[in-house]
């Protein structure tokens, strides 16, 4: 019996897109997070990232394999991680406050209670003069912010990112990474994180699972031995500039196919 908080074990899931056309969207595909631990899935578009979370937060269910919290299988269980999916979208008419709580009023926590509790966290979460700002007022960055704020507020240990940066310019994006890294020092989730970004992937991982496509494989896990806390700058850094290579090496072999020279 492992230690990990969450197991991820051979786990196959086909989609069928017409009568006779079917992709296999993962193939037996395995990883594990301990307590605590930053892991990144790396991979091209298509190549069955958010298939991977949607099965962890239960939307789908795997057609084999195991998928385990603290060793209790959570197949097609919903509600047993906090998911930030790719395209999390704040609703419109609902004010930042109420945007937020909707886990909260899910769970039948009283509207006030509720509110209260998210406005005594909107200051971390860099978003208290916007309480009750319309999603249409907010920057990109305050977007991603308050839908990460919705995602803690399902108050669960395990929590799935997808893609949480990817629409965002490349300074925002900068800060963006050192907030999460200053936040996840703070409340150490376990953490699943989707991104197709090299340098966001090293620069927060404590490990890296890089996947090829068609059919989606996990081909390598690289260990992240950068010392913490991290800090954007790190890029820079000789340690930091060979793991790139690694993993651009990985990348260049094992998901695109160029042959080494
Ligand atoms: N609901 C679905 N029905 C049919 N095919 C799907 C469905 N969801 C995803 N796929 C296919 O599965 C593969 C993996 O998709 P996805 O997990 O979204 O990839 P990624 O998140 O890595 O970009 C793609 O070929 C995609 O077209
Ligand atoms: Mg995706």
């Amino acid at each position: 019996m492992s230690g990990d908080k969450l197991t991820v074990r051979g786990v196959n899931k086909i989609y069928s897109r017409d009568r006779d056309q079917i992709v296999l969207a993962l193939e037996d595909a395995s990883l594990s997070i301990q307590e605590g631990e930053f892991v990144s899935l790396i991979g091209p578009s298509g190549c069955g990232k958010s298939t991977l979370l949607d099965l962890v937060a239960g939307l789908t269910t795997p057609d084999s394999g195991e998928i385990l919290l603290a060793g209790q299988s959570i197949v097609g269980q919903r509600g047993k991680v906090s998911y930030m999916p790719q395209s999390d979208v704040l609703f419109p008419w609902c004010t930042v406050v109420d945007n937020v709580i909707i886990p909260l009023r899910l769970q039948r926590v009283p509207l006030a209670e509720a509110r209260a509790e998210a406005r005594a966290l909107l200051p971390t979460f860099g978003l208290e003069k916007f309480a009750t700002s319309y999603p249409y007022m907010l920057s990109g960055g305050m977007k991603q912010r308050a839908a990460f704020l919705r995602t803690y507020l399902c108050k669960k240990d395990v929590m799935l990112l997808d893609e949480p940066f990817g629409k965002l310019d490349a300074l925002t994006r900068m800060q963006m990474q050192g907030w999460l890294l200053d936040i996840w020092q703070r409340f150490k989730h376990s953490v699943l994180f989707v991104t197709h970004d090299v340098d966001e992937a090293i620069l927060l991982s404590d490990r890296i699972f890089l996947m090829s496509s068609s059919p989606g494989r996990i081909l390598v896990e690289m260990k992240i031995p950068l010392p913490r806390p991290r800090h954007p700058r790190m890029v820079t850094e000789k340690t930091f500039i060979e793991l790139k290579r690694e993993l651009m090496d990985w990348l260049e072999t094992g998901v695109f196919g160029i042959a080494e020279r």
